[in-house]
């Protein structure tokens, strides 16, 4: 010890040096804390939806139920920021964009539009989506066993054979159907596909009526019918958003209209096998959860349904008005039947 120091000591200081050293400790003890739980315990999701329609919605909803349900609560130790593109690509961009920036721990991304915008901004926050049909094909993933990079989730892949069969069943004598869809969702595209495929093989004809916003539903929608024994409407997020102008317009013609999801049922559509949403927004859920654990979305397999896992939506409302009457095999196998 340096004798200027010794002298300091003796000086009877001792006390006062050994306090402000330990009061320097505990503030920087202190500051170290206040940090540590900033960083580590509220986590944030930024959830983004392409559109306001109420298959979307059921799968936020069931997605947040459940989250809560496995402990992580919004406001509470989670943080969720929800944001609707409201069928706008322009603002699925600035939304990503927002949530790439403010550095979110992860992005839900619910339906395909919103999946391919997010997954365009970033290579390195995880990217979750909901209900995106053929993630494959819309290039999210390389496969559904091993996604590859940061996007994974859950996938709403139908069978349009299987609803085809059903159609059959309920309107056996369909020669031409009318499939009508947004030609700029890939989601649907790759429904489209299968559709030809299953009906070349059954020598069904099919014609085409594509739109690209629903403001061109109705007309395309109008000149569709006149060609048609049945409509035809994929998962598609731009139909679904005007399903009951669609299923109006069928209904005014007397045409059946087969659709891909429960809610184009409830909304006038005639019958559907497809998902049940509320269990993809709860599978959703429990993938998020691992996630935010520390799992690796490149090594997290794609959540699918088998057809066991699906259902038969009939609306019976819709059958009435275009005098259809359904078998009564398929309204016992029926998971709902809306409309009455
Ligand atoms: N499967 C759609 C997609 O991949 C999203 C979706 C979920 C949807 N449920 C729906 C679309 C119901 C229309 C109707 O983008």
């Amino acid at each position: 010890m340096s004798r200027v120091f010794r002298r300091v000591l003796r000086r009877g200081q001792r006390s006062v040096f050994f306090k402000a050293a330990l009061l320097l400790c505990a503030a920087l003890m202190f500051t170290t804390i206040l940090a540590g739980c900033g960083r580590s315990d509220t986590k944030t999701i930024g959830i983004i939806q392409i559109a306001d329609h109420p298959s979307l919605n059921t799968i936020r909803e069931s997605f947040i139920e459940e989250l809560e349900r496995l402990g992580y609560k919004d406001g509470d130790n989670i943080r969720i920021d929800y944001q609707n593109a409201l069928e706008d690509q322009t603002n699925l961009k600035t939304i990503s964009q927002k949530f790439v920036n403010n550095k979110y721990d992860l992005i839900v991304a619910i339906a395909t539009p919103s999946a391919l915008a997010a997954a365009g901004e970033t290579k390195e926050i995880p990217i979750l989506f909901a209900a995106c049909t053929d993630p494959v094909s819309s290039g999210l993933v390389e496969s559904l066993e091993k996604p590859g990079a940061n996007v994974t989730g859950t996938s709403d892949a139908v069978s349009a054979e299987a609803i085809m069969e059903l159609a059959l069943r309920i309107t056996p004598d369909i020669e031409t159907i009318g499939a009508i869809y947004n030609s700029g969702e890939a989601n649907s595209v790759s429904v489209i596909r299968d559709l030809k495929e299953y009906a070349a093989k059954k020598g069904l004809k099919v014609v085409e009526g594509t739109i690209t916003n629903t403001s061109e539903l109705q007309q395309v929608a109008q000149n569709l019918v006149q060609k048609s024994d049945a409509l035809f409407s994929p998962i598609d997020n731009t139909v679904a958003s005007a399903m009951p102008l669609l299923a109006q317009v069928a209904i005014d013609a007397k045409v059946p209209v087969y659709v891909g999801a429960d809610s184009m049922v409830k909304d006038g559509g005639l019958a559907t096998y497809g998902v049940n949403y509320v269990t993809l927004g709860q599978e959703t859920a429990k993938m998020a959860v691992e996630i935010l654990n520390g799992a690796n979305p490149a090594e997290m397999p794609v959540r699918i349904f088998d057809t066991d896992e699906m259902n038969i939506y009939l609306n019976r409302a819709t059958a009435e008005k275009i005098g259809v009457t359904f078998p009564q095999d398929i309204l016992d196998e029926a998971a709902e039947v809306f409309g009455e």
